[in-house]
């Protein structure tokens, strides 16, 4: 039996936003590619029903654009690099790193349509980032009060969440499932606060009680007790930090949206620079290939385990207070922004 707006289980402050509030591609950090993607050819890939591109200008700046050729279409991703432009594979129109046409061949200029949208864009950790606006309305997230330089990282490993973007996030603060789902017991209330505008952060003390495998494996080798962080930029970009007291875990989930409705989630594992000088550089590695293994497998399987969760405003209830909350700053994040409305689910 559905339920109506006027049957709704929360009060009128927690009323939940409606799906066409939430950005279907909201503005936030993506991953494009590695580095190693840009170094010799241009790498295009779409996201959310766009199409990206990335290429090293002579500078060996990264620079990220739409791949959408404004000429008649073509993609520049199949295109080559010449000096600081992109070449179209179709007519050979250039494009300069600012997006501007700089050469139509057998024309004296270029017409004033001939500008390709570009990205901010950042690179980091052997990765290409864009921000998906014109400017970037945060910096590109990291652990708070650490430095990039600092970390380590091996590329992503990645899954297919079946549900939507916030529904992925709104884990940090789906205080319920913390036990049922995740078998730790919280020792003390929720801690939610927002850092930035654009962030939104929960904090718990919990005893590790599970029965999984990692679980005991964490309970008898390192700790029952795990502080753990989440805070999530721009709805969509999680920084995790998992403190065990003498051991922390570090790591990314981006969110990236599907056409489907569904989620791509994309793990990335850091480990601090210093643990190659006390391990040496081949124990270092493999530390962070096991962390990566462990933390994509442990996600993975959680969203596996949950088949299609979909989101119902109408259907949430005080319990799933600080979710209402998260998904009402991740609707208002959308508006504030100023981005598209979201046109399905
Ligand atoms: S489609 Fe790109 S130059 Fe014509
Ligand atoms: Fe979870």
């Amino acid at each position: 039996m559905s339920v109506t707006r006027s049957e709704s289980h929360v009060s009128e402050e927690l009323r939940a936003p409606e799906i066409s509030d939430f950005s279907p591609f909201p503005k936030s950090w993506y991953r494009l590619c590695a580095s190693r993607d840009i170094d010799r050819t241009p790498f295009a890939r779409t996201v959310f029903n766009r199409r990206f591109v990335g290429y090293r200008n002579s500078n060996r700046e990264a620079v990220v654009m739409d791949a959408t050729c404004r000429h008649l279409g073509a993609d520049l991703g199949l295109g080559k690099v010449v000096g600081s432009c992109i070449e179209c594979p179709f007519h050979g129109w250039k494009y300069g790193s600012d997006g501007r046409c700089r050469e139509v061949p057998g024309a004296t200029s270029a017409p004033d349509f001939a500008v390709q949208q570009v990205f901010p864009c950042q690179e980091r950790h052997g990765s290409v980032y864009f921000f998906n606006g014109l400017e970037p309305t945060f910096p590109l997230p990291f652990f708070i009060d650490e430095v990039p330089q600092n970390y380590r990282s091996i590329d992503p490993r990645g899954f297919t969440a079946s549900c939507s973007w916030y529904m992925v996030n709104a884990h940090a603060f789906d205080v319920q499932h913390f036990l049922s789902v995740h078998g730790r017991r919280l020792l003390e209330p929720l801690q939610v606060d927002t850092p930035s505008p654009f962030a939104r952060r929960s904090s718990y003390l919990a005893e590790v009680l599970g029965e999984k495998y990692s679980d005991r494996f964490l309970r008898w080798v390192i700790n029952d007790r795990v502080r753990i962080t989440l805070t999530i930029w721009g709805g969509t970009f999680a920084v995790v930090t998992g403190d065990f007291g003498q051991r922390k875990s570090r790591f990314f989930v981006i969110s990236e949206p599907l056409s489907d409705g569904h989620t791509r989630c994309e793990v990335i594992v850091f480990t601090p620079r210093i643990s190659s000088r006390i391990v040496g550089p081949v124990a270092e590695r493999l530390m962070l290939h096991i962390r990566r293994w462990l933390t994509t497998v442990y996600l993975r399987d959680e969203h596996s385990g949950l088949g299609s969760p979909r989101y119902n405003p109408l259907s949430l209830t005080e319990n799933d207070h600080e979710m209402v909350k998260y998904f009402q700053w991740a609707a208002e994040l959308n508006s504030i922004q100023g981005d598209q409305r979201c046109k399905k689910h």
